[in-house]
């Protein structure tokens, strides 16, 4: 199993680790156009091989795309991050033209991979690499919505005082400040509905804390998060490398799914060998599928930006 990550940033760096650590892959090349840093980052993550434990052979390559040929899986996390106060859209006249370059020199070397698309505005930059390679649209998958839903749970355990692991909940629609919609009426302690332990009140601050918690984190970093992005992606890579068929919210291109069409957007999907295996319709309520329309608006306006 050959993965590409394309992008030696924080997210970059971060997702090809954690692919090691999980050791699911017998290669991770990890791409970017800055001499020297991705061999840089390759070499020290791979001398942290014997104290974690795992055999995946981690390469570097400066923008040498040759050395991604054959990659069953291609992640694009490059461009620019943003800064606190900015939001997402605003990156869009930088990393359109770098995801629409990248998604072409990585189908030309590896025309059956499965793109997974990380960098943002990530809805958008999920359908310019539809536009930009033709790749059928099981083959191309953007990460957000497994990134917001486990902010999601993040806000849900500590509103609970629960433990992570007693909490489940799912984030659709865009991965925007204010496209995102948190499923709160579907959240689950443990099997039981969160709201017989919280009241309305204190649900609407853990959607509203989910919404903005990339820009809460860039506000306190001064650049966008990492870890939570990189174990996300990551999480997509082995559900597909393994054929696991777990489902995650994750952005795909819609063709009448939940009256939409033409746009990526976060909804469900079924993850395994052949990439998105089945988009998973949820019989949302009115103010559920209102919010997700609303959140469609916001991303086929920027659509309209590439
Ligand atoms: C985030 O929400 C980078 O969009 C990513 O942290």
């Amino acid at each position: 199993m050959k993965v590409t990550v394309v992008g030696a940033g924080a997210v970059g760096a971060s997702c090809a680790e954690y692919i090691a650590i999980k050791d699911f892959a017998s290669e991770v090349v990890l791409l970017d156009i800055k001499e020297g840093y991705a061999e840089g980052k390759a070499m020290d993550l791979m001398q942290t091989a014997s104290l974690n434990g795992f055999d995946t052979k981690i390469t570097g390559s400066t923008n040498d795309y040759a050395k991604t040929a054959n990659s069953d899986i291609c992640v694009i996390t490059s461009g620019i991050p943003r800064k606190p106060g900015m939001t997402r859209e605003e990156l869009i006249g930088i990393n359109a033209g770098i995801v629409k370059t990248v998604s072409s020199n990585l189908i030309e070397h590896s025309p059956n991979t499965i793109l997974i698309v990380v960098s943002n505005p990530m809805d958008t930059m999920t359908y310019l690499a539809h536009k930009a390679t033709g790749l059928p649209k099981n083959r191309i998958i953007g990460m957000g919505g497994a990134l917001d839903s486990a902010r999601f749970k993040y806000r849900l355990a500590e509103a609970l005082e629960a433990p992570i692991s007693d909490v489940d909940g799912m984030v659709i629609g865009g991965h925007s400040d204010v496209g995102m919609v948190p499923l709160t009426r579907l959240a689950t302690r443990n099997s039981v509905p969160v709201s017989k332990f919280i009241s309305e009140e204190r649900l609407n601050e853990v959607r509203e804390a989910t919404k903005v918690g990339g820009a809460t984190l860039t506000k306190l970093l001064g650049t966008s998060a990492w870890y939570a992005p990189g174990a996300a992606v990551s999480s997509l890579v082995q559900a597909i490398a393994c054929d696991q068929k777990k489902m995650f919210p994750c952005s795909v291109l819609l063709e009448g799914e939940y009256g939409l069409n033409d746009l990526c957007i976060g909804v469900p999907v079924i993850l395994g060998k052949n990439g998105i295996e089945k988009i998973v319709e949820l019989d949302l309520d009115e103010a559920e599928k209102a919010h997700l329309m609303k959140s469609a608006e916001g991303v086929s306006k920027t659509n309209t930006l590439i």
